[in-house]
């Protein structure tokens, strides 16, 4: 027994100092930081903005910081194992931490694993992971907004729009809100839950719907065009109403309304893109939801730099699931701005 627990006693020691000698030691500020910046695809509207965000603030959060910052970018071609192969090289070429826009948000554990066993933080962002994930090690974070906000306020630029002009939105007149779904990747947390949410709003604030269609067009543009022109044929002027998951599909949507020379704007996105602000403000679209990309790329530049120098995280509205969420605000087509927070005290 004394033997066995001695032996017991020497192992935990060996692997106590194994694990204090993959510990990397802390950086300071002085030290050039090395991020990985890991995303979904290439040609993403909404994604690209934000990592352009990104290369614009890099220098001046370097300067503002005091910090020194090596930034590199992968894409993954929409697959999972490409981007796991591109943590590897980031992992062995000794990178600090991984900002990681995941392919498929269900597969994050393999990424987790790998960066646990690498002692290497990761923040993720815009593709969530599932909660349980986060929770796997203390050094895991997600920059992302809040769906059910975004699916909210998308809801109540409708509600407001029908007040204001509810011949502009029911049509025919018959007091039935006929609408159509354009929806994003099925996996896709923004997907099902703006889609709840901004059908949920119509229905709180009384309007009475009738779904005549809706399908996936992946948050592409070409493809939000393509479902649009199948529905502009198949029922013509009984379309009311074309409800975007996001701002790239809405202006698929415009693109068949045009291509099929009718007057109708009432199409409604997210995401706040310059094109889709762009077409709110030239009347194509009763409106769209504002997820700041510029605040995006500031949250995660912070977050992902005081994870890796294991610095306090104040100030940085981490919430309890160990996430941050990007402030959001819709804009519509009378360019009016309007936050949560204001409608909710609105209506109180
Ligand atoms: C959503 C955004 C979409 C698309 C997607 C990619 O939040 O609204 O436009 O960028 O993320 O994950």
């Amino acid at each position: 027994m004394v033997l066995l627990a001695a032996g017991a006693l020497l192992f935990a020691a060996a692997v106590g100092i194994i694990w204090l000698g993959n510990k990397r030691s802390r950086r300071e500020r002085s030290e050039i930081l090395k991020i990985g910046v890991l995303i979904y695809k290439e040609d993403d509207t909404f994604v690209s903005g934000i990592v352009e965000e990104m290369k614009r603030q890099f220098k001046d959060y370097e300067r503002e910081s005091g910090s020194r910052i090596r930034l590199d970018f992968s894409y993954a071609e929409e697959n999972q194992s490409i981007q796991n192969e591109q943590i590897d090289k980031y992992l062995s070429l000794d990178y600090d931490v991984l900002c990681v826009n995941l392919v498929d948000r269900t597969e994050a554990a393999i990424v987790i694993e790998k960066a646990k066993s690498a002692d290497v933080p990761v923040v993720f962002f815009n593709r969530e992971p599932v909660a349980e994930d986060l929770q796997q090690w203390d050094r895991l974070y997600y920059v992302g907004s809040d769906a059910k906000e975004s699916g909210t306020l998308e809801g109540l630029l409708v509600v407001d729009y029908y007040k204001k002009y509810p011949e502009q939105l029911d049509r025919n007149q018959d007091g039935v809100i006929q609408y159509v779904l354009l929806e994003g990747e099925s996996r896709h947390q923004d997907s099902l839950i703006r889609t709840e949410y901004s059908v949920q709003t119509l229905v709180d604030a009384g309007l009475i719907l009738e779904r005549l269609d809706g399908g996936i067009a992946n948050w592409v543009r070409s493809q939000g065009e393509a479902l649009t022109t199948q529905w502009l044929k198949e029922y013509g002027n009984e379309i009311e109403l074309i409800i975007s998951n996001n701002d790239d599909m809405a202006l698929g949507a415009i693109d068949a309304v045009e291509n099929w020379h009718i007057s109708f704007s009432n199409i409604v996105g997210i995401d706040g893109t310059p094109q889709g602000v762009a077409a709110v403000e030239s009347g194509k679209m009763i409106g769209t939801i504002v997820a700041g990309q510029e605040d995006y790329a500031k949250v995660l530049l912070d977050l992902a730099e005081r994870a890796a120098r294991e610095e306090t995280l104040d100030g940085l509205d981490i919430r309890e699931d160990k996430s941050v969420r990007i402030p959001m605000y819709s804009i519509n087509c009378d360019g009016e701005i309007r936050r949560l927070e204001e409608s909710r005290k609105e209506e109180n």
